[in-house]
């Protein structure tokens, strides 16, 4: 019984212990990433304050995007939020970086992002972040907030 189990508990170790190393990796790249997002968002993913009840763009801790379907939080990475201007509690625009990251970075900053300030989700690996990138192709311009989730669900085969 014992050579039979042995094998199979060396691969599976194997196995969590090469998943927990691609996180680390992917969480190391997507720190430096974040750098992209900093100017904004904040180093905390606050969200930068303007004055004592504004902010450049919203925080990132506890975001539902950032943490929930990461075909919707890659959409709104790689093209973009439209800016609604009934929303005047943040005065920046979250602006399309599908040209500023390639899909290791797209997957690390996302993985970080989902993995920092006390956010807990699922790793992005640059192949989903490629399949997103594939996925949303023919999208051109920044989808309205309300329109993240519909647009997302309507690109998935
Ligand atoms: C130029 C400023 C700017 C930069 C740079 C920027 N963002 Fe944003 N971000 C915004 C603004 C403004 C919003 C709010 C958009 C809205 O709801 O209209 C936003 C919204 C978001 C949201 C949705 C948050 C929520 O739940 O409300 C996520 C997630 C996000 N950004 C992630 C990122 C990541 C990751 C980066 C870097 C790769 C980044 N942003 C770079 C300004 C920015």
């Amino acid at each position: 019984m014992k050579h039979f189990l042995l094998p199979i508990l060396a691969a599976s170790i194997f196995s969590a212990s090469a998943d927990e190393a691609q996180k680390a990796k992917l969480i190391e790249i997507g720190k430096a990433s974040f750098a992209t997002c900093m100017a904004c968002h904040g180093p905390d993913g606050q969200g930068v304050a303007v004055g004592p009840d504004k902010k450049m763009a919203p925080t990132l801790a506890g975001s539902k995007i950032a943490t929930g379907d990461p075909a919707v939080f890659a959409l709104s990475v790689l093209k973009g939020i439209q800016k609604d201007p009934a929303n005047t509690a943040v005065l920046g625009i979250m602006a399309p970086l599908e040209a500023t990251l390639d899909d290791e970075k797209l997957a690390g900053v996302m993985t970080y992002v989902r993995n920092s300030f006390g956010n807990k989700a699922d790793v992005v690996t640059p192949e989903d972040a490629k399949k997103f990138r594939e996925m949303f192709k023919d999208i051109k311009a920044p989808v309205l907030r309300a329109d993240l989730e519909k647009t997302a669900a309507s690109h998935k085969k």
